[in-house]
């Protein structure tokens, strides 16, 4: 396993942040999310640095389906960041952490009315319209608060990032967005521009996500510039704002790229001011949304070993007390991971097993074949690259409790999400009272 951030190796124990994962058991017990607030803030400064022009505004907002709790939205505020949210819930969770409202923005394919009346109630930032029936949809909640809001539109732009297939976002299918292509884009354009409570920014777009081609972001650039500039001359209007989404590409085992996502961010701002340049165009804002790139690398998983089976069929399975409960990407897309026994770090002598989870399910292993030090009833396994998209995607499946979430720096450590209990599982239970013959 490859280290990354603060993670240390001391007399064969692993520390992350200056903190021993032996000790974060003891305090907080397993299975449990680790993140590494060095790790974060590096990231963090990376894209701030990388993405700035000398022509436009930058903005970034934290694409926080990634990972959000009540904490990360305090620690992302810190930064100056915007956020995102596509829910009623991660909204709710944003505002628990008393996040400046007008650097939050909404997303959703389906935004129930619900859902339109939180954002405009709280004056957030903006909305980013997904399709034409939520034009005039937020348009009379604008109506019923006396509220304006400024909207984006998501556009898909039909382009066909190299990514698993469940997360392109951008092909002529899919379910985001309305399409460049549409014989009515005009029309719903136009639509927006006409409705006299919703402040039209620009447009949006998002070509998927974990990709690795420069050129697929600068070719999105590249079409979004030339399509904005084609409705701000049909309708003679002013078009401040693009905003290109996330998707920036983390290394997760050795058979991926690592990524250098301050150089990433300069190539793609040199993409948006060359455009802009050969299209004589100019736009004011130029939005970003990441949210793996923040969080993947510095999150790890904390597992203890319960035990051990080999097959008949020759397979060897290392028993974790977590599993697809707490990390569904295995099983959903085939993601790989690395690990190491985290409190044998100095053991050389290697064996081939796979992490098996402790659920109902043959799917539930989250690493297959991974090569790893000895390992026996109550070792502790790190599972490391776990920070997006685990815990935000974690279930309750055979009734597993969520596991806690740790923050770590500086040799301290910060729970930020307790353990799930089992008054927490019940707590939405009712009673079923009815008399069956
Ligand atoms: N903006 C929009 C509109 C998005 O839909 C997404 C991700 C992002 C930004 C952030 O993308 P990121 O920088 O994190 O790649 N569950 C999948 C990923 C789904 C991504 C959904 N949208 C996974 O575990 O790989």
């Amino acid at each position: 396993m490859k280290f990354s951030g603060t993670m240390k190796n001391v007399d064969g124990v692993l520390e992350i942040g200056g903190v021993s994962v032996t000790d974060l058991k003891n305090e907080f017990g397993t299975p449990l999310y680790i993140y590494d607030l060095e790790g974060m803030e590096k990231k963090i400064r990376d894209l701030k640095s990388g993405f700035t022009s000398k022509k436009f505004k930058t903005n970034i907002v934290y694409a926080s389906k990634a990972y959000l709790s009540k904490g990360m939205a305090q620690f992302i505020e810190k930064f100056g960041l915007h956020i995102d949210a596509v829910s009623g819930g991660e909204l709710e969770t944003i505002f628990s952490a008393d996040f400046q409202r007008d650097k939050i923005h909404m997303h959703g394919n389906n935004k129930s009315l619900d859902e339109i009346e939180m954002c405009v109630e709280n004056s957030i930032g903006s909305i980013i319209l997904d399709n034409r029936d939520e034009i005039d949809r937020v348009g009379e909640v604008c109506k019923k608060f006396k509220k304006n809001m400024d909207v984006m539109l998501r556009l898909n732009i039909g382009i066909d990032a190299h990514t698993h297939e469940y997360i392109k976002t951008a092909k002529h299918n899919s379910k985001f967005g309305e399409s460049i292509f549409d014989t009515e884009i005009d029309e719903i354009v136009k639509k927006i521009i006409n409705r006299e409570e919703l402040n039209f920014l620009g447009f949006h777009c998002h070509i998927g996500s974990q990709i690795f081609d420069e050129m697929a972001f600068c070719e999105g650039v590249y079409t979004m510039v030339k399509f904005t500039k084609e409705m701000s001359q049909k309708f003679n209007i002013e078009i401040p704002d693009i905003n290109i989404g996330g998707g920036f590409g983390v290394r997760y085992t050795e058979e991926d790229t690592d990524v250098d996502l301050k150089k990433l961010m300069k190539k793609i701002i040199d993409c948006i001011e060359n455009t802009l340049e050969e299209e004589e165009f100019n736009i004011q804002n130029v939005w970003i949304e990441p949210g793996r790139s923040i969080v993947a690398a510095a999150g790890s998983t904390l597992y203890t070993v319960g035990g051990e089976k080999k097959t008949f069929g020759g397979e060897k399975y290392i028993f974790i007390d977590g599993g697809m409960t707490d990390n569904i990407r295995t099983a959903l897309y085939s993601a790989k991971y690395e690990s190491v026994v985290a409190n044998k770090l100095n053991e050389t002598k290697k064996e081939v097993v796979s992490l098996a989870g402790k659920c109902c399910e043959s799917g539930d292993v989250i690493i297959k074949n991974a090569r790893l030090a000895k390992c026996s009833l109550n070792d502790l396994i790190l599972v490391s690259c776990t920070g997006a998209y685990g815990h935000s995607m974690s279930s309750n499946y055979n009734k597993a409790l969520k596991p806690a979430v740790v923050f770590v720096k500086d040799k301290k450590s910060y729970l930020i999400s307790r353990r799930e209990t089992y008054q927490d599982l019940l707590s939405t239970e009712l009673d079923f009272l009815l008399e069956v013959e």
